[in-house]
């Protein structure tokens, strides 16, 4: 009864792993979607004229890391209508264009795809930045792997235990 029971456990963990390992396998991050692609365009084009990422700042502020420190709301109007959030007074903003000499940025009429893959190319150099913090997210799969292996291999383990226990 219990070496069957002690069975079944471990046919269910290894299904899981088999299914779990590919799934996970997708979900690295790793390479930059299509869009980001599309994204570095617009920034070359439209944007470096003003704007480095990690290189300082130009006319206007150095956008490393402003997708982790803004909102993507409040992103997403910087970069379609700047000229409405200096309108609107917004305190962000306002401490911005002092930092600039009151230039302001203009409207740079992008579409919502650009601004969009804009968006996907900025945070795609922020993953690439905070790599080398902790695990590379590449190792991932293999640790949980390992883990489920583990497991697994604990649970066959049991299960020989349990042979013996039945012969006497
Ligand atoms: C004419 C120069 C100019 C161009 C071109 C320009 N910007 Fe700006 N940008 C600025 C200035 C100046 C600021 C700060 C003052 C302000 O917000 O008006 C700013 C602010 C920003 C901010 C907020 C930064 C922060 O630290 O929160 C983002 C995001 C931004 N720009 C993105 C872009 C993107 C994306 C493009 C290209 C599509 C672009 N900018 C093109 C001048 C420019």
């Amino acid at each position: 009864m219990l070496r069957q029971k002690a069975g079944s456990t471990v046919l269910s963990l290894s299904l899981l792993a088999v299914f779990l390992a590919p799934l996970l396998a997708h979900s690295q991050p790793g390479a930059a979607p299509a869009s980001a692609i599309e994204g570095k365009q617009v920034f070359v084009e439209k944007c470096t004229a003003c704007h480095t990422i990690g290189k300082g700042k130009l006319v206007g502020p150095d956008l490393s890391g402003v997708t982790v420190r803004r909102e993507d709301v409040w992103l997403r109007r910087q970069i379609k209508e700047p000229d409405q959030l200096i309108a609107e007074g917004d305190p962000i903003v306002m401490e911005l264009l002092k930092e600039s000499n009151n230039v302001p940025m203009v409207p740079l009429g992008l579409s919502d795809t650009e601004i969009e893959a804009v968006i996907a190319y900025l945070k795609s150099t922020e993953q690439q930045a905070s790599q080398p913090a902790g695990l590379p997210s590449r190792y991932v799969p293999t640790v949980l792997i390992s883990i489920a292996a583990i497991i697994v291999f604990t649970l066959i383990g049991l299960g020989a235990g349990n042979k013996k226990v039945d012969l006497r």
